[in-house]
């Protein structure tokens, strides 16, 4: 089975996808991670996109779709991907749905998990994150138990540098068109679910394991 969790920055992917793909013996695909990834290794690859990123904008489809395509190739995506901030424009998902196609696959549900807008921005400036294993926090609603430090594995947390106020506008304004475009594409091919992404993150996730459950049965 193929997932789209699809939502405007801070509204939750992450921290959902993280709970969820393993339980569901799913692949978490995130293109931020992957850039970031190799941003950190010092690629050209990497490189190109830190400049995108730090300005809140979209790195551009060609090396966007390049890089998703050859992840989701691997052996280790084969038994089904939850896609985390991808496919952010139509061209990325016309390109994603033909490769999937000549697979014999195809997207099975895309979740939008959505949150009114005035909560995003104290959800970014506020998110903490582990370096090695990229466990989620909040300062102030989901905060580690010894600050600086991962509750999971002990490694340093650290603040993601496009977390800026300044940035985090930039972000929204980018992806405020662009997500209700995908979800419109979504919704005419019939596979688009809308979740409340408010409240708990425990209670959001229950929104989208009752989303899960009703797609499972229909795949069965
Ligand atoms: P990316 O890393 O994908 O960032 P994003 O979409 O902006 O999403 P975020 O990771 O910021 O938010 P999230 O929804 O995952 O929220 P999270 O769970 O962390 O992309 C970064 C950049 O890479 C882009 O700007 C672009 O430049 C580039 N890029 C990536 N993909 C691309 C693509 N396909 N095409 C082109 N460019 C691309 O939660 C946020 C915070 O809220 C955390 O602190 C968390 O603890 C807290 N939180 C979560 N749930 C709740 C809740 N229910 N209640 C209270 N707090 C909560």
């Amino acid at each position: 089975m193929h997932l789209i969790l699809l939502g405007l920055p801070g509204a939750g992917k992450g921290t959902q996808a993280k709970l969820l793909a393993d339980k569901h013996g799913l692949l978490h695909v995130s293109t931020g991670d992957l850039f970031r990834a190799a941003a950190a290794e010092g690629t050209d690859l990497g490189k190109r996109a830190q400049e995108y990123m730090s300005r809140g904008e979209l790195v551009p489809d060609e090396v966007t779709i390049s890089m998703l395509l050859d992840r989701i190739a691997k052996p280790d995506a084969a038994a089904g991907v939850m896609l985390d901030g991808f496919p952010r424009t139509i061209p990325q998902a016309e390109a994603l749905d033909a490769a999937l196609e000549a697979r014999g696959e195809r997207i099975e549900g895309v979740l939008y998990i959505k949150v009114p807008e005035d909560l995003l921005m104290a959800r970014l400036t506020g998110r903490w994150s582990c370096g090695n294993c990229g466990a989620i926090y909040h300062e102030l609603t989901n905060p580690p138990r010894e600050a600086g430090t991962c509750d999971v594995c002990g490694g340093a947390l650290s603040q993601r540098a496009d977390d800026r106020p300044d940035t985090v506008a930039k972000r929204l304004e980018t992806n405020r068109e662009w997500t209700e475009a995908l979800a419109a594409y979504y919704e005419q091919q019939g596979k688009l679910h809308g979740a409340d992404g408010t409240g708990e993150p425990a209670d959001v996730t229950g929104r989208l394991e009752a989303i899960l459950s009703k797609l499972s049965g229909a795949a069965a």
